[in-house]
């Protein structure tokens, strides 16, 4: 019996010491501490609606806080929304703020690629990709690339859906096509994922599981999927077998192509060509080194594109003004009645066009969390104090919607806030409008972006007027990529000019 209270007494004052140690370490809390499951219940509570729970709860702390999941679980992290700590880590204290090792277990099959890279090897990337970027056959081959996919597919399917009077998932219709268009830039193949069929194909299905894998590892304590892992059962099997056959088709493309570059030097200047001309100089890249670099721009280059164009789309067809004023540009530069495609020198003649892009983005950024990770211990513009080694989670939807960096208005759609009053494009620093990044490790595909989006929108609005279908909620999903819960269902008609 007295063994019985001796044990009692020490859990409780064990119980007691940790919830004091919690309490020491969690200075800034943004929700109540529950004993052993930390702030977990309320994030549940509000997971469906998670990014706008984020956005109330860090307007009532003054953009910065605390959450500290269940004991034992390492799962706590810092949230800050502020602009000025936002810039002060991705700029000016960029070398204490990396991905960190935790960030790349979780995203292994990223391997060491750009996106997961610090210090030398994210420094290589870079500067490869950079150079390769800026390369103007690049620029060329994606406005031939997107123009060609437009006109052959994506268009003769609109008007299929629009002649049948069927719903299609318009989210499901820009993930197929952008998968088929990174292929092609990437790797100078079309699987064709993009058909009237809506066909099966494998490396675009391996490829989307293995991104929601990755999402399923955010929501676990590490352990536990790590067990999953070791013992390869539910979300951790599949995640094993998505790899292995993502991985077999990227092999096969850098095998083939291998072949066809020491047969004979044909003019084609896909990602993987240029990469590999690039080892004529002085550095031969291994498979494993070209496998990483594709699996990054499929990254890169695909999710965040569908999700642009599935908000785009679903902001101009529930604004009639916004959509007409589009048109009217269009009108104004006389691309209505031209039945050719537009290129990159047109569309950068459509400012207004580039404020609704950037609104929307602003609104709904296609990656809606940046994660980093504090080496050392420092201390916020804002005043608030960072333990070395904490997880800092800088929600990119929630500076979209800060009243104090896009005024009262700043949950309004207008696009006009982009458009100078002489007509040219307002620009806004990028700590502030965040969906590309700041500081060094800022997005490098914005500019392809933006051409490659306004290039899309053009074809098909001076073509066609999507109607979402009645009672469709754009609820965005919880995931590492912003895209709606249940698609973007619409229906079609012709426009008539
Ligand atoms: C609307 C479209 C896009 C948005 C909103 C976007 C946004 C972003 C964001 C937020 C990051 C930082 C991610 C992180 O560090 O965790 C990033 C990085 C990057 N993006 Fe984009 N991106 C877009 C399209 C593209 C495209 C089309 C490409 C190229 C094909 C591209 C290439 C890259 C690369 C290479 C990086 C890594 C930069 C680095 O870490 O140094 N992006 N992008």
């Amino acid at each position: 019996m007295a063994i019985l209270s001796y044990a009692a007494i020490i859990a409780a004052l064990l119980c007691f010491l940790y919830i004091f140690h919690r309490k020491q370490c969690c200075r800034y809390p943004l929700l109540v501490d529950y004993p052993l499951l930390g702030m977990l219940p309320p994030l549940l509570w509000n997971l469906w609606r998670v990014h706008d729970f984020v956005t109330d709860i860090l307007k009532i702390h003054g953009g910065t806080g605390e959450f500290t999941g269940p004991w034992f679980t390492k799962m706590d992290f810092m949230l800050t929304s502020d602009p000025t700590n936002v810039h002060h880590m991705m700029s000016k204290s960029f070398d204490n703020y990396v991905k960190g090792p935790e960030f790349r277990e979780i995203f292994e099959a990223f391997g060491h690629g750009i996106f997961t890279a610090d210090s030398e090897i994210w420094k290589y990337n870079r500067s490869l990709f950079h150079t390769l970027f800026k390369n103007r056959n690049f620029e060329a081959l994606q406005e031939r690339v997107v123009q060609k996919k437009v006109q052959s597919t994506l268009l003769p399917i609109l008007s299929h859906v629009q002649k049948q009077g069927t719903e299609v998932d318009l989210q499901d219709v820009f993930n197929r096509f952008t998968f088929d268009n990174i292929c092609s830039i990437v790797l100078g193949c079309d699987p064709n994922c993009l058909s009237i069929d809506f066909p099966d194909v494998a490396c675009e299905k391996a490829f989307n599981e293995i991104e929601e894998c990755i999402f399923y590892r955010h929501t676990l304590p590490k352990c536990v999927w790590k067990l999953q892992k070791w013992f390869q059962i539910g979300e951790e099997k599949k995640m094993s077998e998505a790899c292995t056959t993502f991985n077999q088709f990227i092999l096969e493309r850098i095998a083939s192509k291998r072949k066809e570059l020491s047969e004979n030097e044909r003019d084609t200047h896909d990602f993987l060509t240029i990469l590999m001309r690039e080892e004529k100089g002085q550095v031969v890249h291994d498979d494993k080194f070209l496998r990483d670099a594709i699996f990054n721009l499929f990254v890169a280059g695909r999710d965040t594109i569908t999700s642009a164009l599935t908000w785009f789309f679903w902001v101009v067809a529930t604004n009639p003004s916004v959509e007409a004023k589009i048109l009217e540009e269009l009108k104004d530069n006389n691309f209505v009645e031209n039945e050719k495609m537009l290129g990159v020198e047109d569309v950068k003649k459509l400012v207004y066009l580039h404020g609704v892009i950037c609104e929307s983005l602003r609104l709904f950024p296609p990656i809606p969390f940046e994660r980093k990770q504090a080496i050392e211990s420092d201390v916020f513009p804002s005043g608030h104090h960072v333990n070395a080694n904490a997880m800092i989670l800088i929600p990119l939807y929630t500076m979209g919607r800060s009243e104090d960096v896009w005024g009262k208005d700043c949950l309004e759609f207008k696009p006009e806030r982009w458009v100078s009053e002489r007509g040219s494009i307002v620009h806004a620093p990028s700590y502030k409008f965040i969906s590309f990044n700041a500081g060094p490790r800022t997005c490098l595909g914005k500019d392809l972006s933006f051409i490659q989006l306004k290039i899309i929108a053009t074809a098909v609005l001076r073509n066609y007027r999507v109607h979402p279908v009645e009672g469709h909620a754009a609820i965005p999903n919880f995931s590492i990529v912003l895209l709606m819960q249940d698609g973007l269902k619409v229906r079609i008609t012709k426009r008539e000019n």
